[in-house]
C-alpha cells in the first residue's frame, strides 16, 4: 500500500539524555505540533532529526527502535552538522534572511557546504524507505534541495514541498549568494505551498528573475514538467484543542491559574525565543501601556511563556538577555507587594497547561514582527468555549490574513500596540463574542486535516496534468 513520506528536519518528537537514560518529548513549534497529530495514518512515516547529538551506535540503534514503533526514522546529525547546518546555514543564512532581518545574516561557504551534504543525507534516508507509489512530502527552509536530489534518484515520483516560514521578496532573496541553487532545488517539487499569497508570488518572481522560468496562473513549465505553486494557510487540529479546553485536567487548572491570579485580566502572551517574534517591542508596548494607563495597574498581568530555542545561536543568547533585562525593569518599577505586572517564564508547557492558559486569557498578544502562519493564535481562539476573549494580531503573520477579525496591530507601532491593548481589555463582552465566533468559523473550518487534503489533492492534479501533456 502507498503511503505518505514526510520529511522535515526536526521529528515531533525529541529526544533527550536524562540520568535515567532516553527521555522523549514532544517537540514545539508550528510545523510539528501541527503535523504531529495527523501524520500517523496508515502506514505513512516521518523522516527527521531527533534534536540531540548521538555519536554512540548502540544509543543511536536504541532511539531507532524506540522511534520506529511510532512510524519515525530518525537522521542522524554530527556536531559539525548541528554547527554549521543547523545553526549555521538554516538558522543564521536562511531564516533571518527569509523572515527580513537580513542585519542578522551570515554567509559562510562553510556552511553552505554543510547545508549541502546535509541535503544529501537526507535524500538517502528517504531513498533507503521510498517504495514505488509513495508520496513524498518536504518540509521547510532547511531542506530546500532535497527535493531536486530526491527526483535525481526517483523521476517519476510525486514530491509535495511546503514552507513554513516566510519566503521574501526578490529584493530580499537575491541577496543569499546561493539563490539559483536553492531555487532549483526547490524546483525539483511537483507542487510548492506557502502560507499565503504574497510567499507564493515572491516565489514566482524569483524563479522568473533568477532561473528565468516563467509562470502561468500559478504553474511553472521546465520544459519536463509542470510546477504548481500556491497558497495553503496551516490549520490546526481544532479538535483537540477545543476538547482539551473542556477536559476535567484543563478546568482544574483553570481554577488554580485563577485563585492564583483574582481578578486579573490576563493577557498571554506564548512563543519561542526568536527575535521574529516581536518580545521586545511587546514589553516595551506593555511597559507604555501601564505608564499612560496607572488605573490598569494591579488589575491586569502579562503572562509571557517563552520556550527556549536554538539557544547556540548568538542572536538568541542576546535576545534571551534584552528579554530578561526588559522583564526585570517593568517588573521592579511597578510591582507592588501583592501584584506582578508580568509573570515570565522561560520554559515550555504541557498541552494540559497551555490549554488552561489559552482559556483563561482575556487577550491573547501576538505581535511578530514577521511570522510564515503562527498558530498560537489560532490555538487561542479553538480554545475559547465561551468565546469571551480578544486577540490582538500583528499584521506581519500569516493567519492575519484569515483572521479580520482580530485587532489587528503592525508591531512597529508602540502607539499602535497601546491603543489595542486597551481597546482590548475595554471591550464589551458582545463585541468580544461577535468577533471570536467569525473566528472560530474559520479556524474550525480550515483545520489541519482540510489543509493536508487540499495540497494532497492539488498534488495528485499535478501529477495527472503532467501525464496528460507527456
Ligand atoms: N508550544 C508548545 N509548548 C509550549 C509553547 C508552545 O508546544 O510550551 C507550541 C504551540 O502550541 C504551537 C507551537 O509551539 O503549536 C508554536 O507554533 P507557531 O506556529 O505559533 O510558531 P513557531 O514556533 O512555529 O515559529
Ligand atoms: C519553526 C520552523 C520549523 C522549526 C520550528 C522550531 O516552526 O518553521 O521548521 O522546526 O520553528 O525550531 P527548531 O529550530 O527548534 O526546529
Amino acid at each position: 500500500m502507498p503511503k505518505t513520506i514526510i520529511i522535515s528536519n526536526r521529528l515531533p518528537i525529541k529526544v533527550q539524555r536524562t540520568e535515567e537514560g532516553l527521555a522523549y518529548e514532544t517537540s514545539e513549534g508550528g510545523l510539528a505540533t501541527g503535523l504531529g497529530s495527523i501524520y500517523k495514518e496508515g502506514d505513512n512515516i516521518w523522516i527527521g532529526w531527533p534534536g540531540t547529538y548521538f555519536d554512540d551506535e548502540a544509543e543511536q540503534q536504541q532511539v531507532r527502535k524506540d522511534l520506529s514503533n511510532q512510524s519515525m526514522r530518525p537522521v542522524f546529525l554530527t556536531e559539525a552538522e548541528i554547527r554549521d547546518f543547523y545553526e549555521g546555514f538554516s538558522n543564521e543564512t536562511l531564516w533571518p534572511t527569509f523572515h527580513y532581518f537580513t542585519q542578522y545574516a551570515i554567509y559562510e561557504s562553510e556552511f553552505w557546504e554543510a547545508y549541502e551534504s546535509v541535503n544529501f543525507k537526507f535524500c538517502k534516508a528517504v531513498m533507503e524507505n521510498a517504495e514505488p507509489g509513495d508520496t513524498i512530502w518536504v518540509h521547510d527552509y532547511q531542506l530546500l534541495l532535497l527535493p531536486s536530489l530526491i527526483r535525481k534518484e526517483l523521476p517519476d515520483s510525486s514530491i509535495g514541498f511546503f514552507q513554513h516560514i516566510p519566503f521574501p521578496s526578490y529584493e530580499v532573496f537575491r541577496l543569499l549568494p546561493w539563490r539559483e541553487q536553492i531555487l532549483k532545488g526547490m524546483l525539483g517539487s511537483d507542487l510548492i505551498g506557502f502560507h499565503t499569497y504574497d510567499d507564493a508570488r515572491h516565489f514566482l518572481s524569483a524563479v522568473s528573475r533568477i532561473v528565468g522560468l516563467n509562470s502561468s496562473q500559478g504553474v511553472i513549465d521546465n520544459g519536463f514538467r509542470s510546477i504548481m505553486v500556491d497558497a495553503f494557510p496551516m490549520g490546526i487540529d481544532y479538535e483537540k484543542y477545543a476538547s482539551m479546553a473542556a477536559s476535567e485536567g484543563t478546568i482544574a487548572k483553570k481554577e488554580e491559574y485563577r485563585h492564583a491570579l483574582p481578578e486579573q485580566k490576563i493577557i498571554l502572551s506564548i512563543d519561542r525565543l526568536d527575535y521574529s517574534k516581536g518580545i521586545p517591542q511587546r514589553l516595551l508596548a506593555y511597559e507604555l501601556f501601564l505608564k499612560e494607563n496607572p488605573e490598569f495597574h494591579g488589575r491586569v498581568t502579562l503572562s509571557m511563556v517563552v520556550v527556549p530555542s536554538r539557544d547556540q545561536v548568538e542572536q538568541y543568547k542576546e535576545l534571551k538577555e534584552t528579554i530578561d533585562e526588559l522583564v526585570g525593569r517593568i517588573n521592579s518599577s511597578y510591582r507592588t507587594i501583592t501584584w506582578n505586572p508580568i509573570q515570565y517564564f522561560y520554559r515550555s508547557f504541557p498541552l494540559e497547561d497551555l490549554s488552561a492558559m489559552y482559556s483563561i486569557a482575556d487577550i491573547a498578544l501576538v505581535t511578530p514582527m514577521r511570522d510564515g502562519m503562527n498558530l498560537v493564535c489560532k490555538e487561542y481562539i479553538a480554545s475559547k468555549l465561551d468565546k469571551k476573549g480578544v486577540l490582538i494580531l500583528s499584521e506581519m503573520a500569516g493567519a492575519s490574513r484569515e483572521l479580520a477579525d482580530a485587532v489587528l496591530i503592525n508591531p512597529n507601532d508602540l502607539g499602535q500596540m497601546v491603543q489595542a491593548i486597551r481597546t482590548s481589555l475595554l471591550m464589551s463582552e458582545e463585541e468580544q463574542m461577535l468577533r471570536m465566533d467569525h473566528m472560530q468559523d474559520i479556524v474550525r473550518r480550515y483545520n489541519i486535516h482540510h489543509w493536508v487534503k487540499i495540497f494532497m489533492n492539488r498534488l495528485e492534479f499535478i501529477k495527472m496534468k503532467q501525464l496528460s501533456m507527456a
